[in-house]
């Protein structure tokens, strides 16, 4: 059975299940060239049927992730940033803005598209915000043999903040939710807006931010402020509560604003990681222990926080964990396909996220000799591409590679990354001149090969973390072999750990860049100009390449080198 997952709020994605298996899914924001492009993904739809080799009309079902729609209004960063405006200034409007269409009408309006190109209605299916999350987590996870716990957090849909869910076979029993009221993925977004910073995009910044300050008087202050507002529940253990007297989050941005004036920005920003982390964890530690289920998969926007991934990944109760890869609501096509496809017959359903576009040979060559250079090039033919750019690592170059299927969601997992040699100090400095003008606080992370991750990080107990989900400590032997790609002050990183199965080009690259300098990861970074999605066409890698300070660009069989005056 083929079914078609649409997610059509803010970071909108088309996925196709086959039979269980995700074939194909992008975001729409890769084809429009806009970051977190939300409303309804058109392209992206186009693109996962072309992908898939399908057309709609073989297609059985359509599933939608979320039935009720809030905030239509969040296509992008602008739509984003007016809407956090309101919530400060005048919430009573703002919820009032939310709740002027009926779910029907909404729904009739989201398929439209759909219904008039011929697709019945009836094969249409709207699907629950945290039942897509907990079934991408779930499905993403593959494990059906045995009871897992299915927790959802993020900062709100359908009206609910939070779910705990049991898995088996296949199938999913919500034991317990939380009103979208009591949210605390709702306060880290506030305090994103508050601190300048675009909600539902920069949180990541605020948690790079707070090692800096986490052992200051003033962090501890924010942070037992935002620990009166909320407590677990003292009857409920499947729950946590807002305490006595607190006002419903939805309203709650003016009094924030208010208890954070004047307060450090550092402090603010490592209060909230505290806060978070301690109100969480303990949260799904009560959980873990009143369901008896110690094997977790977990999903929705506050799943991105890798450092609270890290605190619940260690918790003495964990025997697994399961973190759903690009946790927002960008995965919620999958769950929402997932939810009417049905349990694959055998094997793990997403054994990779290689599920975007390829371009094949011909197309790449004729992209580069369609491009009109604006830097002085050289272009070479490689014979053995993974090898030549190992030697480039290894020589310290920075090298941009555009090489089979695009991944999907928020991390670069090699075929649209920027590569450095992450033992060079000076890598993170270099690659910030030259493209990514990050955040001067802001870590960059590995890919790590599978057979050497033991020798670099401290493992967590059966934690799987091939999608950057997932932060680790360090051993002294990544200090000097990828010091460029850990936290340089806490010394954490956030690794790609990869398999041979998952990408069998990018794990013999980084395989012979390790017979070569006898180090077993590599700097990846997103390949992309700041502010922009990723790149996906060769052209948008062509154009990102002129228009930056980098050198080399491995774009399939092709090295583009620029080359200067003498040469
Ligand atoms: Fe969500």
């Amino acid at each position: 059975m083929k079914v078609l997952g649409i997610h059509d709020g803010h970071s909108a994605s088309a996925c196709l299940v086959d039979d269980g298996k995700v074939v194909a899914a992008i975001q729409e924001e890769r084809l429009v060239y806009e970051k977190n492009r939300g409303g309804y993904p058109e392209r992206a739809i186009g693109r996962v049927l072309a992908t898939a080799g399908v057309e709609l009309a073989d297609v059985d079902r359509v599933a939608f992730s979320t039935r009720e729609f809030r905030n239509l209004n969040m296509r992008n960063a602008a739509d984003v940033m007016a809407t956090y405006g309101r919530m400060f200034t005048d919430p009573s409007g703002q919820r009032a803005l939310e709740s002027e269409d009926n779910e029907q009408q909404q729904q009739r309006l989201r398929s439209a598209r759909l219904t008039e190109a011929g697709f019945p209605a009836e094969r249409i299916q709207f699907v629950d915000h945290h039942t897509c999350h907990a079934t991408t987590a779930y499905f993403a996870r593959g494990t059906f043999d045995r009871n897992i716990l299915v927790i959802t957090n993020d900062g709100h849909g359908d009206g609910l903040c939070a779910t705990v869910s049991i898995g088996r076979g296949g199938e999913l029993t919500r034991l317990a939710s939380v009103p979208k009221d009591d949210s605390i993925a709702a306060i880290y977004s506030y305090i994103t807006y508050l601190l300048g910073f675009t909600p539902l995009e920069h949180e990541y910044k605020l948690m790079g931010m707070a090692p800096y300050a986490e052992d200051s008087g003033h962090a501890k202050q924010v942070c037992d402020y935002f620990e009166s507002l909320f407590e677990l529940h003292p009857e409920q253990p499947l729950l946590w509560r807002r305490t006595a007297g607190t006002t419903p989050v939805s309203a709650l941005a003016p009094e924030i604003e208010k208890a954070m004036r004047f307060r450090r920005f550092d402090a603010m920003m490592a209060g909230l990681q505290m806060f978070t982390e301690n109100l969480v964890t303990r949260w799904v530690a009560r959980v873990v222990e009143a369901t008896g289920v110690t094997d977790l998969a977990l999903a929705g926007g506050i799943f991105m926080n890798v450092k609270l991934n890290h605190r619940i990944a260690d918790l003495p109760g964990v025997r697994s964990a399961f973190f759903c890869p690009s946790a927002g609501d960008e995965s919620n096509s999958f769950g929402a396909a997932w939810s009417l496809g049905g349990v694959p017959e055998q094997g793990r359903p997403l054994p990779h996220l290689y599920l975007g576009t390829g371009y094949t040979r011909q197309e790449c060559e004729k992209a580069v000799a369609d491009h009109s250079f604006r830097k002085r090039v050289r272009v070479i033919e490689m014979s053995d591409p993974d090898e030549q750019c190992a030697l480039l690592l290894a020589d310290r170059q920075i090298v941009a590679r555009f090489a089979g299927r695009m991944e999907f969601g928020a991390r670069a997992l090699g075929n649209r990354s920027i590569l450095a040699n992450a033992s060079d100090p000076d890598a993170c400095s270099l690659i910030n001149r030259m493209i990514k003008r990050r955040d001067f606080w802001m870590p960059f992370a590995p890919t790590i090969l599978a057979e050497h991750a033991d020798e670099y990080l401290v493992p967590h107990p059966d934690c799987p973390a091939e999608y950057m989900a997932l932060a680790f400590d360090v051993r002294l032997s990544a200090h000097k072999h990828l010091t460029a790609a850990t936290h340089p002050h806490d010394h954490t990183c956030r690794p790609q750990i990869l398999t041979a199965e998952a990408n069998p080009a990018y794990h013999r690259l980084i395989s012979l860049f390790r017979e070569h300098t006898g180090i077993g990861g590599v700097l990846n970074t997103s390949f992309n100009l700041h502010g922009y999605p990723i790149v996906e066409t060769p052209e948008q890698a062509l154009d990102v390449f002129d228009s930056s300070g980098l050198n080399y660009l491995a774009i399939e069989h092709l090295l583009v080198q620029e080359v200067s005056e003498d040469d």
